[in-house]
């Protein structure tokens, strides 16, 4: 199959895109579209061949269920069942973080077909706050599944060339709407009322739970205004009850080790090491462990989470290919974004341990 690269560099280089990308989206195509987290493989959300289609370009398993993307919130009615104790803590989230890298668990609507849900009762639910996806979905007028556009277990594409890398010669368009600007997928919570009621006896308001799922762009700090946050656990086998929770996530093709104490490290003769560094500073003391055949900078200076963040997947994708054997990734600040990060590079490692 040939994959055409739609780009939005212009306003009628855009026009053409989304018109291209609506007109295959209602063929029952699976396509490359942007979003502000990562790439993601959308199609109709209501068509079961149409989502086989995203499994099939993935080699995902049928066990792992989809993220559905709204084209507004009203359309939130067709696809959930917002309970009446968690309408508050919904309309609050939504409100919030909508459009945005928030995707919410909750009870699932009928209607919404199997394949995408893994058959479970529930269905997570996002609003993309991407321009170009944007209008794409609101064209298209009706929900998309869309998950990250990598093969499974790989990791996620920040821009339309590693989906290309990833999926080329699989799917027939990906629209390139520039690098993401968050670059780490969205952050996925499970919503529990306040026990017994809304409000206490003397009036005042209960706070809902707020559980992470999944640690992702909207941080815990951001969350903890809104209600009683969850963290999720440290260790990715302790990620529990999600399915595609998996432990072996993110992985590149090259091993890769978290070393969370640098005096544990003693280099293999004649092997090739690459450096996952945070900031690149001397004092961290992985910087003069060995002679690194490559060192890629997270956030080189100033050591902002964000700046870490959109840089992520990038710098991973280019340590696999730089040719070294094996990747040692510096521990981040397990604060904010670092958990997200650190979830990401725990799991991506657990692969490379595991030997699968
Ligand atoms: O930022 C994002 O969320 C990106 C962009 C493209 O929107 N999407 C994304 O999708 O990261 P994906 O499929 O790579 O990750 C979604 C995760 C999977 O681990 C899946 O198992 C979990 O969400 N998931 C989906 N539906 C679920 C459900 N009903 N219950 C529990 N977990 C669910
Ligand atoms: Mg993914």
């Amino acid at each position: 199959m040939n994959t055409e690269i739609a780009t939005t560099e212009s306003p009628e280089s855009t026009d053409i895109a989304v018109r291209t990308a609506v007109q295959m989206l209602n063929a029952g195509e699976a396509i490359g579209l942007p979003t502000e987290t990562v790439y993601g493989l959308a199609a109709d959300a209501f068509n079961e061949e149409a989502v086989g289609k995203i499994f099939e370009a993935k080699g995902r398993p049928k066990f792992d269920p989809l993220i559905v993307h709204l084209p507004s919130k009203a359309a939130l009615a067709d696809i959930a069942v917002v309970t009446e104790e968690l309408e508050t803590i919904v309309n609050v989230l939504t409100t919030q973080f909508w459009p945005g890298p928030l995707t919410i668990l909750l009870p699932r609507k009928p209607g919404v077909p199997d394949i995408v849900t893994a058959g479970l009762d529930t269905v997570a639910v996002r609003m993309s706050e991407h321009p170009v996806f944007r209008k794409i979905i609101k064209d298209f007028g009706r929900p998309l599944a869309a998950p990250s556009a990598n093969r499974f277990g790989r990791i996620s594409p920040t821009s339309a060339a590693a989906v290309l890398e990833e999926l080329g010669g699989l799917i027939p368009l990906i629209v390139d709407g520039g690098a993401c600007g968050r670059g780490l997928e969205s952050t996925i919570v499970r919503l529990e009322p306040p026990e017994d009621g809304n409000v206490t006896a003397r009036g005042k308001k209960k706070k809902a739970r707020i559980e992470i799922v999944r640690a992702g762009s909207i941080t815990a700090e951001d969350l903890k205004n809104f209600g009683i946050v969850i963290r999720p656990k440290r260790s990715a086998r302790a990620v529990p009850g999600a399915p595609g929770q998996l432990a072996s996530h993110y992985a590149p093709g090259t091993r890769l080790r978290v070393l969370d104490d640098p005096g544990d490290f003693t280099p293999e003769n004649g092997k090739r090491y690459g450096l996952l560094s945070f900031r690149g500073e001397a004092e961290d003391g992985y910087l003069s462990l060995t002679h690194w055949s490559e060192v890629a900078v997270l956030s080189p200076g100033s050591g902002k989470m964000v700046e870490a963040a959109i840089r992520f997947f990038f710098l991973l994708r280019q340590l696999d290919h730089s040719g070294v054997d094996e990747i040692i990734a510096e521990p981040i600040p397990d604060r904010g974004l670092g958990m997200a990060m650190m979830d990401r590079l725990r799991r991506a490692s657990t692969q490379a341990a595991d030997g699968e």
